[in-house]
């Protein structure tokens, strides 16, 4: 099986004036391509930590050189160009007169023009990984990737309409490109925000205009971390608190700061948390917590610390004993539990991609098993990573590498999942790499960061 995916892998590879360059999304014969013969940035996350570990590094600096190439540089005020600092969704080769172009989309063309926010913080993170695996650091300290570093940084940092540490960001600006109710401040992006803050800290030079910048980065890191800990946080306890909240509570000594009714609290959530696991909610913002579970943000804030110790412990504890609403028979769930009847029309716009259970809506996502080997094995459970890559193994190659599946356990094919879907390959590829030599982790994760746990006691 290792071999077929590995040969499945190869086909995707994306060449550019003769150089591999990144993979394309998906590669179905059977499926009209629209943009999956695009290099998404995203996407090639997968593959690249795949050829990392596998001790092919070029197709990833060359990944890295071409999207920094295409980052948005020019200070606009048009609102049909992207902002500066910005990295595309995913691009192509395109030639004409016989000479090779890239062309980036940055969302003008994808499917309801939606914003690529996580692109950035995904060079980011892939750039320290590169850096980890090859030593490369003289990349990193090149005048061009400081410079786009210093440029993701302001983008983020800069103070705009709200007055949170968390990010403030459209439906749709990452993983979940679909209208999702995911606007505001998703979990998702606050974790890979956390990821990029911390690589910059470790790769941006302290000279000229960088210190600015590395003091920036470090203030918000602090206070970024604060707030997800504690606001997005949901245990028992936590669940007991916000059962009692006063609301309309004016000033610094609220309690209930974002004034969260209640009676927001979902019925089902009661009886799914043990007196041992919690997760951090989807999204927060005033008067709203989404405490719809999101598989990608947890998983990455284990891997990367954002979460504490005890937390992250929690986060596993939750996914061994709700394994069946988690995994079921494909791991992992990108979103439990998924909205039905009139949340569904009302938060997904009718999107019949995104009916109950399939899709980003309650669909399990193959590509989720890496980040998920990643985890478990950076909180020392190995057994739940093998027991989850045994069920992938069982399905990803007969069912030719699909997108993703439907169903409140998994067990069907997702109806419109692609085949052959890059990422799916290369996470069953990376965990196995992963299970084979747990210090390949060191090229993703964090350790706590002990600077900012100090401050925050
Ligand atoms: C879908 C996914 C998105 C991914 C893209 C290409 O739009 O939602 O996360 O990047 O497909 O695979």
């Amino acid at each position: 099986m290792i071999d077929e995916a590995q040969t499945a892998l190869e086909a995707a590879i994306l060449y550019y004036q003769g150089e591999p360059i990144g993979t394309v999304a998906a590669r179905d014969p059977e499926a009209e391509a629209l943009n999956y013969d695009q290099c998404f940035v995203r996407d090639f996350v997968s593959s690249a930590l795949f050829f990392l570990v596998q001790g092919k590094p070029d197709i990833v600096r060359n990944f890295l050189v071409a999207v920094l190439g295409l980052q948005s540089r020019e200070r606009r005020l048009d609102c049909f160009q992207p902002g500066q600092g910005l990295h595309p969704a995913s691009f192509k080769v395109e030639v004409q007169a016989g000479k090779e172009y890239l062309v980036a989309d940055f969302g003008e063309q994808a499917i309801a023009r939606v914003a690529p926010i996580d692109s950035c913080f995904w060079w980011l993170v892939l750039l320290r990984a590169y850096v980890k695996a090859t030593g490369d650091l003289a990349l990193a300290h090149r005048a061009d990737f400081q410079q786009g570093i210093q440029m993701i940084l302001q983008l983020c940092l800069e103070a705009r309409f709200d007055l949170f540490p968390t990010l403030l960001v459209p439906d749709g600006s990452f993983m979940i490109d679909r209208r999702m109710g995911v606007y505001g401040h998703p979990l998702e992006i606050q974790a890979l925000f956390y990821a990029a803050l911390r690589t910059a800290r470790e790769l941006l030079l302290p000279d000229g205009t960088g210190k600015t910048y590395l003091e920036a980065a470090e203030a918000r890191l602090s206070h970024l971390t604060y707030h997800v800990r504690k606001y997005y946080w949901i245990d028992l306890q936590r669940l007991n608190e916000i059962y009692r909240y006063k609301g309309e509570e004016f000033g610094d000594m609220a309690v209930n700061r974002f004034n969260v009714y209640p009676d927001t609290i979902p019925s089902w959530l009661i009886e799914w948390l043990s007196g041992t696991s919690g997760y951090l909610a989807g999204n927060l913002g005033p008067g709203q917590i989404d405490f719809r579970f999101f598989g990608l943000g947890n998983l990455m804030s284990v891997i990367v610390s954002l979460a504490t110790g005890q937390q992250s412990q929690a986060i596993v504890n939750l996914i061994e004993q709700r394994w069946q609403d988690l995994i079921g028979y494909m791991p992992l769930k990108i979103c439990f539990p998924a909205v039905e009847g009139q949340d569904w029309k009302i938060i997904t716009g009718c999107d019949p991609k995104n009916i109950p259970w399939s899709y980003h809506n309650g669909g399990s996502w193959p590509v989720l098993l890496w980040f998920l080997t990643a985890a478990m094995l950076k909180m020392g459970r190995d057994d739940l990573a093998y027991k989850a890559l045994e069920i992938a193994e069982k399905r990803l190659l007969p069912d030719q590498w699909p997108e993703y599946y439907d169903g409140r356990t998994g067990k069907l094919i997702g109806k419109e999942a692609r085949k052959y879907q890059t990422w799916t390959i290369a996470a069953f590829l990376a965990s196995k790499a992963l299970l084979e030599n747990p210090s390949h982790l060191a090229l993703i994760s964090f350790d706590e960061d002990l600077e900012v746990d100090a401050c925050l006691i």
